[in-house]
């Protein structure tokens, strides 16, 4: 009888101490976050780790709801999504994005950015820094560069190994108009176009190739898609994490601090991603089957894009191209 009482007894403060939680739970407000990709790619790694930031240091306060795979449209759709308040947050690409924010169009100069190293470095330092506060004018509030890589290119005609092998292809480019003026001046035919087209338009062959880093690739598992990859590395390839400018405005000081640092922690969990996945990425698409032309002649290139930095200069100031050349 006695069992019977303690057993009553302890099932009753297990329902009290749960209804005690519910209210929390209740009142988790939803926070939606769209990308492009997988939910096992960067973007998904760096979606997980801002939300399990933001949901342990508010008590759960907020809820992520995450929709992967352009399951809200593509990049354009997710940024307008944001000024418009239908999406809370988003991790999007630099493609769209120089639409939106002119300034973010000048780290998509092609060879830029050294290496990795040196991309972080500007992106974390006062130059990255206050492009983020850029974006506030525009209408959006972005808290963290992340990244994907650097941008490699693709295509089902030929093995890409210079300049000259570039011409007349059919490749897509983000809806980025430096990307645009880039292949342009390489002699090929950029064809802008929204990523949740992209997969189809390769298989139909109305393109002929695209470009994007070995994460994309990965995720996308574009070797069934595509015959051959030339590690161009010809654009570093950064991602911000933005939220909506009327989410932000319900916040107070201290769950904006909470979404600042998450976004710092997702921004970070993608850099990690994208470290792991370059490491065994191009082995994952040789393994499928691709024909993989490993370096190309940077000056070469380099030499080709004359034309298009002297307009890049024009548009963004030697002065700040120069600045992000000498960061160490
Ligand atoms: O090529 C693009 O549009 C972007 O790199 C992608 C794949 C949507 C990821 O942001």
């Amino acid at each position: 009888m006695r069992l019977i009482r303690r057993s009553f007894v302890a099932t009753c403060v297990a329902a009290a101490a749960a209804a005690a939680a519910m209210p929390a739970l209740a009142q988790s407000k939803e926070v939606k976050i769209g990308y492009a990709l997988a939910i096992n790619s960067h973007y998904g790694a760096a979606a997980q780790a801002w939300a399990d930031s933001v949901e342990k240091s508010t008590s759960n306060a907020f809820k992520f709801k995450q929709f992967p795979a352009s399951a809200l449209g593509g990049e354009r759709e997710l940024i307008e999504g944001l000024q418009l308040g239908t999406v809370e947050a988003v991790i999007v690409s630099t493609g769209a994005l120089s639409n939106f924010v002119p300034d973010v169009g000048v780290v998509d100069i092609p060879f830029l950015f050294r290496d990795t190293a040196h991309a972080r470095a500007v992106l974390d330092g006062a130059f990255g820094q206050d492009l983020l506060g850029k974006f506030h004018k525009r209408g959006l509030i972005a808290l963290a560069w992340g990244e994907q890589g650097f941008r490699h290119l693709t295509n089902n005609k030929h093995a890409v190994q210079n300049v000259a092998d570039l011409k007349g292809l059919k490749i897509r480019v983000t809806e980025n108009p430096v990307h645009i003026t880039a292949f342009r001046t390489l002699g090929a035919s950029p064809t802008p176009m929204s990523w949740p087209e992209v997969i189809g338009a390769l298989q139909q062959g109305t393109i002929d190739g695209q470009e994007n880093p070995i994460s994309v690739l990965s995720s996308a598992k574009l070797w069934q898609v595509q015959k051959h990859l030339t590690l161009s590395a010809h654009v570093y390839a950064p991602v911000a994490l933005i939220v909506s400018p009327s989410f932000w405005g319900s916040l107070n000081d201290a769950q904006k601090a909470a979404f600042t640092q998450g976004a710092k922690s997702g921004a970070m969990a993608s850099r990690a991603f994208v470290d792991a996945v370059e490491k065994k990425g191009v082995e994952e698409a040789k393994s499928h089957g691709m024909q993989v032309v490993e370096k190309v002649d940077q000056a070469a290139f380099r030499k080709a894009l004359e034309p298009a930095y002297k307009q890049y200069a024009t548009k963004f100031g030697q002065k700040t191209l120069d600045a992000i050349s000498n960061t160490k």
